[in-house]
């Protein structure tokens, strides 16, 4: 199983935050921004709809979310300083507040969110039933959590992106060690099924479940639901 202690995924994403943008347009062939449009499409976002964007990374989600009128705002999470750092820079929106904190012990006030999103984050942690729960804690009864990963596609297509992954990555990258990690956790995580299964236990209802590229991205839906003890 591959090591996922906080400290070591902190430090990873640290060194890979510079160049985090163009190594995902490079191994996605430039995809992942269409996934991740579509992906928040998902979404019924009412008006004054307050968003938690967790993992948030370089920021793509949260400026996706800030650009939707009915948004209010949204707190972007991470614990890497370097990928808040190009955040910050790069979606300078006054609806959008970065907070530096771990997404398994987040520094919210009981359901105060209308929407959580986490995009390519929960295969990162190590214990993302935490992290699962404390989505559950900060939304508010209702309230939408919308996870997006890639997962172990469907054969040949998964090994091909693996080889590209591979490959961009020692042609592409300052760190190809961090893609052999993105390939193992990847290929170790749980199936999209497996996990909504287990998000469910936690007090959520999968309302939605979608998968792309060979089953190599899914994202699922989910909507907290109080009749579920979590
Ligand atoms: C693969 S990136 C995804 C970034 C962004 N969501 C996107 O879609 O491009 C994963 C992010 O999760 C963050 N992360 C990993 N574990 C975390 C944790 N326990 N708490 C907060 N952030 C974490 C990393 O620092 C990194 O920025």
């Amino acid at each position: 199983m591959t090591n996922k202690r906080p400290e070591k995924i902190k430090k990873m994403f640290d060194e890979l935050a510079p160049g985090y943008d163009f190594m995902n347009s490079m191994i996605s062939f430039g995809v992942h921004k269409l996934i991740k449009k579509s992906g928040i499409k998902f979404l019924k976002l009412q008006k004054n709809a307050v968003a938690a964007d967790l993992c948030c990374g370089t920021g793509d989600i949260a400026g996706l979310l800030a650009e939707n009128k009915n948004v209010k705002k949204v707190f972007a999470v991470d614990f890497s300083d370097e990928m808040l750092k190009i955040a910050r820079k790069r979606k300078n929106s006054s609806k959008i507040e970065f907070i530096k904190a771990d997404c398994t012990d987040l520094p919210f006030e009981n359901a105060s969110f209308d929407v959580c999103t986490m995009f390519f984050g929960l295969r990162n942690l190590n214990d993302p039933q935490k992290a699962v729960s404390e989505i559950n804690r900060v939304l508010k009864n209702g309230g939408q959590f919308l996870h997006l990963d890639i997962f172990k596609g469907i054969e040949p297509f998964n090994s091909i992106f693996d080889g590209f992954a591979r490959l961009f990555a020692k042609l592409f990258s300052n760190n190809p060690e961090s893609y052999k990690y993105l390939i193992a956790s990847k290929n170790e995580f749980y199936s999209p099924q497996k996990l909504a299964q287990i998000i469910e236990k936690h007090g959520f209802k999968c309302s939605k479940m979608r998968k792309w590229a060979f089953g190599i991205i899914s994202a699922q839906l989910f909507i907290k639901d109080c009749s579920q003890p979590e």
